[in-house]
């Protein structure tokens, strides 16, 4: 055995204690922080963005001029402080009040999204808005027009060439701003705050909701950063959902079969992020349901072939309800209470 002086040894105790007693507060800090071990993780922190980007792709995204006529902007279909969607329209409406197709998503954490669209057509944010921009019930418009309009507005053109460098206004420079916005809007939820280790931060009902989540297997499809929105699913895996719904069946019900032609992509979709999904009814592509409790039993009925407990099925819409990002409940909330205080100041 090698013997060490004793200076030495008492050297390496002491260096042993203190780097125990560091780690003691760590341990405690994160014993409760439960990502590592849960299939849905946390918002990573927000993402370090020039703020003056940020601001120019707000603008932008407000901006009528991007259609045709004038009469829509990104947000028409996409209401920010709403939920990111259009506020309970089944189908959106565009350029010269044509009704759309499909059922506009959430943009609220879209960049979190493996692929966007429905059908997952697009692969980033920025390669989404020329597929808006050219639809002739959205935008109906092209690039060189939208670019000309733009390039008419000294103010906004000064705007640009403050975060880019040019006066040249580009597809390339409108589309980076737009989406730099974009990855700016997600919010944390309480369930986030849970994620990280606050128990309190959800209630009883929605931690029992989150746990029949699991025990169900919504979580097969509903799961990571987003709860959602990382992989294609069958829309009917245990059911004729096409069949029970009736009506036609249209182009896009077809899903990424459009995409890629293959057979077994029929009714193929992107499994949606549920994060913000209570502030986004009605539900699903088509828009067929109204409320997140038929949704959420559509689910059990055509994902997972069984029905469930009436109160089991309340709980997960109450754990769904514990998804909206704090900022926009604590709205709700504000309003909510102005209401009531209004109401009580009625004679
Ligand atoms: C007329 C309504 C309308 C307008 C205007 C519009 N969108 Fe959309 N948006 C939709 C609809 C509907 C979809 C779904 C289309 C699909 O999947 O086929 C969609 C999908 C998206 C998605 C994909 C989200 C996901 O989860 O897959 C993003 C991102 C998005 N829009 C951003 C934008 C931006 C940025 C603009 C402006 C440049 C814009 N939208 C303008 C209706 C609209
Ligand atoms: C086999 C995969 C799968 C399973 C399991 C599953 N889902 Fe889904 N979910 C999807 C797909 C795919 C869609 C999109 C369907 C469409 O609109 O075309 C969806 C849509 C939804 C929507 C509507 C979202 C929106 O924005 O329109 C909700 C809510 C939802 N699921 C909740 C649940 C719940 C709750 C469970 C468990 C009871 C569950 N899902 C189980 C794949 C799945």
């Amino acid at each position: 055995m090698k013997h060490y002086p004793k200076n030495v040894v008492r050297r390496a105790r002491t260096l042993l204690a203190l780097a125990v007693a560091c780690m003691l507060p760590a341990a405690a800090l994160y014993a409760q922080d439960r990502s590592a071990s849960e299939p849905i993780k946390p918002l990573p922190p927000k993402p370090a963005l020039d703020a003056k980007k940020v601001e120019l792709g707000r603008l932008l995204f407000n901006d009528a001029r991007f259609s045709d006529d004038g009469s829509v902007s990104c947000a028409s279909c996409h209401k920010v402080e709403a939920g990111g969607a259009d506020a309970g329209r089944k189908l959106s409406v565009g350029v010269r009040k044509q009704s759309g197709t499909i059922n506009s998503p959430s943009v609220l954490t879209a960049a979190y999204n493996f692929r966007q669209f429905w059908d997952g057509r697009a692969d980033t944010l920025e390669n989404q808005i020329p597929h808006v921009l050219s639809n002739p019930r959205e935008f109906g418009s092209t690039w060189p027009a939208v670019v000309a309009r733009l390039s008419a507005d000294p103010k906004l053109v000064g705007a640009v060439k403050e975060v880019y460098g040019t006066t040249a206004l580009s597809q390339r420079n409108l589309s980076d701003a737009i989406a730099t916005y974009e990855r700016s809007l997600p919010e944390p939820s309480r369930f986030d705050q849970y994620l990280r280790g606050d128990s309190q931060a959800i209630t009883e009902d929605e931690r029992q909701g989150y746990v029949k989540f699991k025990s169900y297997g919504c979580i097969a499809c509903h799961q990571g950063v987003n709860v959602g929105g990382n992989m294609y699913q069958r829309l009917g895996v245990l059911g004729d959902y096409f069949n029970d719904r009736g009506g036609p069946l249209t182009t896009d019900d077809m899903g990424r079969f459009n995409v890629t032609r293959r057979e077994s992509d029929r009714h193929v979709f992107k499994v949606p992020s549920l994060r913000n999904v209570a502030l986004t009814p009605p539900y699903f592509h088509d828009g067929s349901a109204t409320t997140l409790e038929q949704a959420v039993q559509a689910m059990f009925k055509y994902q997972l072939g069984r029905s469930a407990p009436p109160q089991d099925a309340a709980q997960i819409v109450q754990f769904l309800r514990a998804l909206t990002a704090q900022s926009i409940e604590k709205n709700q909330r504000g309003a909510t209470t102005a209401a009531t205080a209004q109401a009580s100041q009625k004679p």
